[in-house]
């Protein structure tokens, strides 16, 4: 659970929630933490509400993905094999800008994936991050985890009238540069380290690790630096995003690349 803002959540809902997962807020650095506003409606794309959420089974298979999707170790924890949540990485429960948003993809598939090396469907990518970011095992496609998760995705991204159409797909565009590891470590010490550990490992689940046995495998895409660069310069540090150079984001990218993590299991190739 992120103690920033997420679509429809309300103060209430979210202590609950912290009340369900027996988490407090006891640790030093949420007493000067600011959350960062909502993404800015300047682009005219609005946000679905809660309220839009249909009633009966439909409605429930929409929260249920909600839920997995914003704590996927407790809530999909037969198959997620780490300690990251895809809200982790899918900023503002999958809708923020430039933080591989997940409003309108499912319109994108199937699509060709060069990693895979043949067209893939959402459930496929879906599936990849189970593999790979989550370092889990495979969901069963028409198990409920799935068709939780594909209900959640679809629902952001319901077209209505007035919601324009949305911006800020995938990740910002850095230019190719060279890490230097070195300046990164002083940067990490001084920027990340207060909220994701000095070992890397986070505070799990404010705060998510970095790597360490917790983290995402080395097939993530996270685990490239270009790509990692990209996350950070846009979204990091969180309580003051918008302040590192894309040669900083490079550099503490580059040092994040020389820690140790889990290898990918090559029997998911296929994802
Ligand atoms: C460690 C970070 C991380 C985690 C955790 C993570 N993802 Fe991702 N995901 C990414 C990145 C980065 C991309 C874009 C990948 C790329 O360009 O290779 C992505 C892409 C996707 C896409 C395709 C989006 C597109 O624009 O084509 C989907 C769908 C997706 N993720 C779903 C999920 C779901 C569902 C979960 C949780 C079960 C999850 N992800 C967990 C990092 C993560
Ligand atoms: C104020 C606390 C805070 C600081 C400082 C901070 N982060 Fe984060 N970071 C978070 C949180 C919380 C998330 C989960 C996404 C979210 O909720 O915004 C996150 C997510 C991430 C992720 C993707 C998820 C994962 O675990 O792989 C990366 C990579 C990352 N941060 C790197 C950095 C780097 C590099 C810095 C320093 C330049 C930094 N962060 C500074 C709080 C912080």
């Amino acid at each position: 659970m992120k103690v920033h803002w997420i679509p429809g959540a309300s103060l209430g809902i979210a202590a609950l929630y912290l009340g369900v997962l027996g988490i407090g807020f006891s640790h030093p650095n949420l007493r000067t933490y600011a959350p960062p506003t909502a993404p800015p409606n300047t682009l005219g794309w609005k946000a679905p509400s809660s309220e839009d959420i249909p009633a009966g089974a439909p409605g429930e298979l929409i929260r249920s993905g909600r839920r997995i999707f914003r704590a996927t170790p407790w809530f999909a924890s037969d198959h997620a094999g780490n300690k990251l949540s895809c809200g982790d990485c899918h900023l503002a429960g999958g809708i923020a800008p430039y933080s591989s948003p997940l409003v309108g993809v499912p319109e994108l598939f199937p699509m060709y994936n060069s990693r895979a090396g043949h067209v893939i469907s959402l459930e496929d990518r879906i599936q990849e991050c189970f593999t790979r970011s989550e370092n889990g095992t495979p969901i069963d496609y028409n198990g409920p985890e799935m068709r939780a998760l594909v209900a959640y995705i679809e629902w952001l991204s319901k077209p209505e009238p007035g919601r324009k159409k949305f911006a800020g797909r995938g990740l910002v565009k850095l230019p190719g540069l060279t890490p230097d590891p070195r300046r990164g470590a002083l940067i990490y010490g001084e920027q990340c380290a207060g909220c994701h550990g000095t070992n890397g490992a986070g505070l799990v689940p404010q705060f998510p690790p970095l790597w360490g046995p917790d983290s995402f495998n080395d097939g993530a895409g996270t685990n490239q630096i270009p790509k990692m660069a990209a996350f950070i310069e846009h979204n990091m540090p969180q309580n003051r995003t918008g302040t590192l150079t894309a040669q900083q984001a490079y550099d503490v990218a580059g040092y994040i690349h020389q820690q140790p993590r889990p290898a990918f299991n090559p029997a998911y190739e296929n994802y």
